[in-house]
């Protein structure tokens, strides 16, 4: 159960977009991440786009968002919301769904833009059919 409220999820995701770094898309990037504790705390991560000039290297917003949570002691994800400055919804890429499954493959995603009607509300297990997983690890 989450206990962020929706408007307040969305308002940090579009701030976390604000920090975008991306100078060579200019596609900007935020999302906002429910995340729980082992102590069943619950606890939002904010995180951005980072682009690289070497591109390889460069971040999606949901992985900063969840390497910001874990490293935090936060690594069950309850929801992940991605904000995009658009008027189409911009779904998470195979990466960041694939890092999403670790954390918790019914985790639900929800994507956002600036059209309000248009919105993208999906589990990871349902952006990532078929997942190789911690369970293939026995884990
Ligand atoms: N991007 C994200 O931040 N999340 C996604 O799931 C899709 C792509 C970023 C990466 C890059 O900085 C820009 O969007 C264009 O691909």
């Amino acid at each position: 159960m989450a206990a962020f409220a929706r408007e307040l999820c969305i308002k940090a995701a579009k701030e976390a977009a604000t920090h975008s770094y991306s100078p060579y898309s200019n596609f900007k990037v935020g999302a906002f991440g429910v995340f729980e504790n082992e102590k069943g705390e619950q606890k939002g991560f904010s995180g951005c786009n980072v682009e690289n000039a070497a591109y390889g290297p460069t971040n999606c917003g949901e992985r900063s968002a969840i390497f910001a949570a874990v490293s935090a002691g936060f690594i069950y994800l309850v929801e992940m919301w991605v904000y995009t400055p658009t008027q189409e919804v911009a779904a998470p890429c195979g990466v960041c769904r694939q890092v999403m499954y670790e954390f918790n493959p019914e985790a639900k995603v929800i994507c956002v833009c600036d059209d309000p009607k248009v919105v993208l509300e999906k589990t990871v297990a349902e952006l990532l059919p078929f997942a190789f997983g911690p369970k293939d690890l026995g884990k």
